[in-house]
């Protein structure tokens, strides 16, 4: 990963909601070309926030960037319309799926095409949605409203393939679905990374599913990066474990209080 070029930097980003609240504190993270980088953190945190920052959607929830910057491939972002944005190739997934429910399947995976031109490239990006994603085909001419949430959640992300991006930033995949089917949307998508080099940014309160499958992770809290690393270092890491992987069964209420009482220990001993 140390040699793979930065496609998204993330530089001391600052967000205000309605021009008073002060949500993200000094955001830095990086997410290098063809890799699957987590943000995790518990409600609140600022995961989706950050998500928003890079795609621009804050706009429609009252939010600005105040502060810092954000790169894409080394060039600034920070004032692109989210269109411009998947035209560039960054798409987002919302928290939530949304899919259109009174659409089919194959309604609302076209309406995801919006910025491609060539009906050729739309009919192989299709294929190449109902490749990976099986269920959808089968699917394909029900309407949203009456498919199961997994498969909502598979439309989502399909409809985000069909813009061909560079890096989808995904929001809680694993939200409401059943571990059975997170594993599976996890696996397709490793799959995307592997086989087309897709990048992925995801938020997620799953520490556990997203550290298996991602390269690198960044721990939020109360708009703050707490802790970050490489996927293994940071499974393995006991202050990770103690506090989000469940192991240990520390009361803690937070993490940024597992480190101030280890430092406490410091003092004392
Ligand atoms: N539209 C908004 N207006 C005002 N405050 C907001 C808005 N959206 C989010 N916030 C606040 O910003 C903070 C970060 O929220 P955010 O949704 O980014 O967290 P999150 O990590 O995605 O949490 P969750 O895991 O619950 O989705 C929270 O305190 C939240 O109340
Ligand atoms: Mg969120």
């Amino acid at each position: 990963m140390d040699t793979a070029k930065t496609l998204i930097n993330v530089n001391g980003i600052e967000v205000i909601y309605n021009h008073v609240i002060l949500v993200l504190k000094g955001v830095s993270l990086s997410v290098p070309e063809s890799g699957i980088v987590a943000i995790l953190g518990g409600n609140g945190a600022g995961k989706t926030t950050t998500l928003r920052a890079i795609s621009n959607l804050l706009k429609g929830e009252r939010g600005e960037v105040t502060k810092g910057t954000i790169e894409l491939r080394g060039e600034r972002i920070e004032n692109l319309t989210p269109s411009d944005l998947v035209r560039r190739g960054v798409i987002q997934v919302m928290e939530g799926r949304h899919c259109f429910a009174h659409l089919t399947i194959e309604e609302n995976l076209l309406t995801g095409a919006y910025t491609v031109q060539s009906r050729g490239e739309i009919e192989a990006n299709l294929q190449k949605v109902y490749a990976y994603f099986p269920r959808l085909k089968d699917r394909c001419k029900s309407q949203a409203a009456y498919t199961s949430g997994g498969e909502q959640q598979m439309c989502a992300i399909g409809r985000a393939l069909m813009s061909s991006p560079s890096v989808v930033l995904l929001d809680e995949p694993s939200m409401g679905l059943a571990p059975q089917i997170v594993e599976e949307v996890f696996n397709i998508v490793k799959d995307l990374n592997t086989r087309e080099k897709t990048t992925f940014l995801l938020a997620e309160q799953n520490t556990n599913m997203a550290l298996r499958y991602a390269d690198y992770g960044y721990i939020m809290e109360s708009g703050r990066v707490v802790m970050d690393g490489t996927a293994q270092y940071l499974a393995s890491n006991e202050d990770v474990k103690e506090f989000y992987l469940g192991v240990g069964g520390a009361q803690r209420k937070s993490f940024r209080d597992v480190k101030s009482y280890k430092r406490r220990k410091r003092w004392l001993a």
